[in-house]
C-alpha cells in the first residue's frame, strides 16, 4: 500500500512546541506581518531572525514523540512518503529519512544573494556574510507567506499515486497543503485526518481519528500490521 502523511504542528504539540493558531499560539503572540513575509524580513531582518532564532532554540531542545516515532516505524513496513509543513527536525530525529519540508527548515539557512543553502547555526544574524558569495543577506530557509513552497512537483505525483492519504495535526488553513486531501481523494485515495480538534478543510476526508497525536498515530500505525 502507497501511503503519503501530512503534518503539522499538532504533531510536535506534545514535544512542547507552539501551534501558531492555538488560543496561544504563536501567530497570537507574533503578527505574520512582522516576522513570515519577505516584506517583513526586508524591514526589519534582526526581528526575523530573532523570532526564527528563539524557534530553533525551542526545537532544538524538544525531544520526539510517539507519534514522530510511529511514523519512522512505518516507513519501514509500507511504502511512505512523509510530507511535513513543519520546519523543526523531529521526524528526522525519530529516525525518519527523506523528509519533505514544503516550508523549509530551521536547521537550514539560505542567502537571498546567491541560493546557497547551508546548516544554520544555532544563532543567524543579518549581519553574517554568505560563507558561499560574502553577502549580508543571510535568512532562515523557511518558507514565508507569498513565497512557494518546496518540493511541490514531487508532492502532487505522491498524493496521486497514493492508495492513502494521512493527514495529522493541520488545521487545514494554509493552501497549498489544506487542498492535498481534495487532490488525493480525487485521484482516488482514502483520506483520513486525525486532529485533536475541529479543522478547516474536514470535509475533504472519508475518515475521521479524534484525539492527541502521542496515542492516535502510534494506534494507527500498530492497526496497519506489518
Ligand atoms: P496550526 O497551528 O494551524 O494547526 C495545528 C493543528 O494541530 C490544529 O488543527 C490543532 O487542533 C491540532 N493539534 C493540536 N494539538 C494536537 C495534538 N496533540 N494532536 C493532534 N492534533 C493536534 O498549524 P498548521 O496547520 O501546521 O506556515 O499550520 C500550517 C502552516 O501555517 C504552518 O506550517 C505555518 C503556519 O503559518 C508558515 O509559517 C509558512
Amino acid at each position: 500500500m502507497r501511503i503519503a502523511v501530512l503534518t503539522g504542528a499538532g504533531i510536535s504539540a506534545e514535544s512542547g512546541l507552539a501551534t501558531f493558531r492555538a488560543g496561544d499560539g504563536l501567530w497570537e503572540r507574533h503578527r505574520v506581518e512582522d516576522v513570515a513575509t519577505p516584506e517583513a524580513f526586508a524591514r526589519d531582518p534582526a526581528l526575523v531572525h530573532r523570532f526564527y532564532n528563539a524557534r530553533r532554540a525551542k526545537a532544538a531542545d524538544a525531544r520526539p514523540n510517539a507519534a514522530h516515532r510511529a511514523l519512522a516505524a512505518l516507513a519501514s513496513r509500507h511504502d511512505l512518503v512523509l510530507i511535513t509543513q513543519n520546519v523543526d527536525d523531529l521526524h528526522e530525529r525519530a529516525g525518519s529519512r527523506s523528509v519533505i519540508h514544503i516550508h523549509g527548515s530551521l536547521t537550514r539557512a539560505l542567502c537571498a544573494a546567491c541560493a546557497h543553502r547551508w546548516d544554520a547555526p544555532a544563532v543567524m544574524s543579518a549581519g553574517d556574510p554568505c560563507p558561499a558569495c560574502a553577502a549580508r543577506a543571510i535568512r532562515p530557509d523557511i518558507v514565508w507567506f507569498g513565497e512557494m513552497p518546496h518540493h511541490m512537483e514531487i508532492v502532487w505525483e505522491a498524493l496521486a499515486a497514493a492508495d492513502l492519504f494521512v493527514a495529522i495535526g493541520t488545521s487545514g488553513n494554509v493552501y497549498p497543503a489544506a487542498g492535498f486531501a481534495q487532490h488525493a481523494g480525487r485521484c482516488g485515495a482514502e483520506c483520513i485526518e486525525m486532529n485533536i480538534d475541529d479543522s478547516a478543510n474536514a470535509r475533504d476526508f472519508d475518515r475521521r481519528i479524534l484525539g492527541p497525536a502521542s496515542q492516535t498515530v502510534p494506534d494507527w500505525v500498530a492497526s496497519l500490521g506489518a
